[in-house]
């Protein structure tokens, strides 16, 4: 079967280097993809967002099965899209429809589904321009920190967490009527401050049936110690040692099984990975958010600790047939550690030369933001370049391994976190 992936991060670079292990997948695509996908299948340079363009190729190649990496062109309906097209009737689609999408592309949608589910969250109102004066009542009635969240996508930038009264307002208003994250602050959704560790659960459904992947845990500061500002992550392990059985088991009973229950009764039609944020308070896991995809960094440690075929995980989508699909884990702990741009995730410069790639290595390097220039070298094209994965007995082992590797890579003005999971 022809298979494409889409997208162009360390994601789809984990992801295809995992399908490509597949006797089932006969040529691999990705578009638009990065230097790390070039070497090992075929980049097809196209604009994800021109759905049309995107089915062109679907026919022109005769591909079998899309996986939609990114959560953009799902939230935007690239899957009821392809799924109109009367050619395309027979394509497996990795990941969800639009409506289903909404439980990333809308904070207010999650929200509710959460409450109509009786998943534990934080408690919230959601406030337009229409009534932002309940909400600068609602700051002042209520104790600080305030967490302002923009409803729609905005790229991990959307959520302030604000500890002073009128600041609070003040963002508010910045969001509401001075579009501060454009349409996708049109609506606020305010929620009560919850502390504790965050971690991130993944769930692969085929639209009926689930099954559970490895826990993860990423870290999206840019700073050591947690200080500074969110990236798009900084690194991750896998597994998370704070999830005892006892811990997975309420996130089991509270969380997976009432939000498939919620899709399915919703009739939301999913198909795909879905990635639901949990922070554990005192021993409760609380849902912070649903994404509708794999997280970036996490695939880069969760992947590689899935020894099943994933063609065949995914292949389970035309029958529903994940009831009678054994899922097989590696026990060895996984961890990555992401080189970025100096000055990312502020100001940065792109096309430095990389150079170390080819040294002998045990670890696997999983492209982000690379291309390759018309020399045929590699070169930084983004703000988070290459994530370093390795393999070991247990999470120290896995993220010394990627720390010796990591200093392997060169670029100028190369910076990564020197403390990915030394919390754990
Ligand atoms: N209710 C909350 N209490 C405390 N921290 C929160 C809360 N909601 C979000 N956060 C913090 O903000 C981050 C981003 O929020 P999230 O809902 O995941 O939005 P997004 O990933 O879309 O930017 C979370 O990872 C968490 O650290
Ligand atoms: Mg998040």
């Amino acid at each position: 079967m022809k298979i494409l992936i889409i997208g162009s991060g360390g994601r789809e670079n984990v992801l295809a280097w995992k399908i490509k292990q597949s006797l089932k997948c006969s040529k691999l695509f990705v578009a638009p993809g990065n230097a790390g996908t070039a070497a090992i299948c075929q980049n097809i340079d196209l604009d994800i967002y021109d759905f049309k363009k995107v089915k062109e190729i679907l026919i022109q190649l005769s591909i079998g099965m899309i996986i939609i990496g990114p959560e953009a062109p799902l939230v935007g309906g690239l899957h009821d899209y392809l799924i109109s097209i009367e050619e395309l009737s027979d394509i497996i689609i990795v990941g969800p429809k639009k409506e289903a999408a909404k439980l990333e592309g809308s904070k207010e949608f999650a929200k509710k589904f959460m409450l109509k589910n009786n998943i534990p969250t934080a408690k919230y109102r959601s406030f337009t321009k229409e009534n932002i004066e309940e909400g600068y009542d609602y700051i002042e009635n209520n104790p600080s920190p305030y967490v302002l969240k923009a409803d729609g996508l905005a790229s991990g930038k959307g959520v302030l967490i604000v500890n002073d009264k009128n600041e609070a307002k003040r963002e508010l208003k910045e969001m509401l009527l001075n579009s501060k994250f454009g349409e996708a602050s049109k609506m606020v959704v305010i929620e009560e401050f919850l502390s504790g560790a965050e971690l991130s659960c993944f769930i692969f459904t085929d639209g009926k049936n689930y099954v559970t992947l490895p826990f993860a845990k990423d870290y999206k500061k840019i700073g050591e110690n947690d200080k500074g500002l969110n990236t798009g992550g900084m690194g991750a392990v896998s597994p998370v040692s704070f999830v005892t059985k006892k811990f997975e088991r309420k996130i089991h009973d509270r969380i997976i099984k009432p939000s498939m229950k919620g899709i399915l009764e919703g009739k939301l039609e999913y198909k795909g990975f879905i990635f639901i944020g949990l922070i554990k308070v005192g021993e409760n896991p609380y849902v912070i958010e649903y994404n509708v995809r794999m997280g970036d960094p996490e695939a880069e440690v969760v992947i590689p600790r899935i020894k099943t075929d994933l063609v065949d995980l995914f292949l389970t989508i035309k029958n529903n047939s994940l009831s009678n699909f054994e899922l097989e884990i590696d026990k060895r702990a996984v961890a990555t550690v992401m080189a970025v741009s100096g000055g990312y995730p502020e100001k940065y410069k792109k096309g430095y030369r990389i150079s170390g790639l080819n040294d002998k290595s045990d670890s696997i390097y999983f492209h982000a933001g690379t291309k390759i220039d018309s020399d045929g070298e590699v070169i930084t094209s983004g703000g988070r370049v290459i994530a370093v994965t390795s393999y070991g007995n247990n999470h120290y082992e896995a993220i010394s391994k990627s720390y010796v590797e990591i200093n392997k890579i060169k670029f100028k003005d190369i910076n990564y976190r020197k403390d990915i999971g030394f919390d754990l």
